[in-house]
């Protein structure tokens, strides 16, 4: 059976202070994935650590950790079907010169170490990534369709 996953995905510092979140948000959103949970923060020494936990001891962790409290982030969620792949492949490789053309961090990034956007590379990453940044009133999954909406609010002006 198919069901539907959850990522999450950040538009880190570098891609914040050039300007770019909306050009990323859209990327994911014209794909067809929903955004269930957006916000801007501040990342903790706590959640550096936590999210980042996999690369300590390598030469590039502190470097790392740095970039990602080195300004606000916008962290958002998002969900749809094979979502984690998915949204890694619009994402493109981790090193932004050999990322292939039309993907994020191609088009957008220059060098590995500020390549502007992450993503859960599992859906495991995904749940724990999740629940370092998000509460579970944070996300937003119900909703009804838009043109629900219109034809209830068309129906409301009679
Ligand atoms: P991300 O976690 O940010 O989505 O990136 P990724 O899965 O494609 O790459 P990962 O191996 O998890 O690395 C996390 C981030 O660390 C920086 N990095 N620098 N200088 C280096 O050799 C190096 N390797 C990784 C990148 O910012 C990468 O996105
Ligand atoms: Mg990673």
């Amino acid at each position: 059976m198919h069901t539907e996953e959850r990522t999450f995905i950040a538009v880190k510092p570098d891609g914040v202070q050039r300007g770019l979140i909306g050009e990323i948000v859209k990327r994911f959103e014209q794909k067809g994935y929903k955004v269930i949970g957006l916000k801007m923060l501040q990342v903790t020494d706590e959640q550096a650590k936590a999210h980042y936990a996999e690369h300590e001891g390598k030469p590039f962790y502190p470097r790392l950790i740095k970039y990602i409290q080195s300004g606000p982030i916008v962290a958002m969620v998002i969900q749809g079907y094979n979502a984690v792949a998915g949204a890694r492949h619009i994402m493109g490789s981790t090193n932004p010169d050999t990322a292939e053309v039309g993907t994020i961090r191609a088009d957008f990034a220059q060098v590995m170490e500020y390549n502007i956007v992450h993503g859960s590379d599992s859906v495991a990453s995904a749940e724990r990534e999740i629940k370092i940044y998000f509460n579970d009133n944070e996300l937003f999954t119900e909703g009804k369709c838009m043109s629900e909406l219109v034809i209830e609010s068309l129906d409301a002006e009679v």
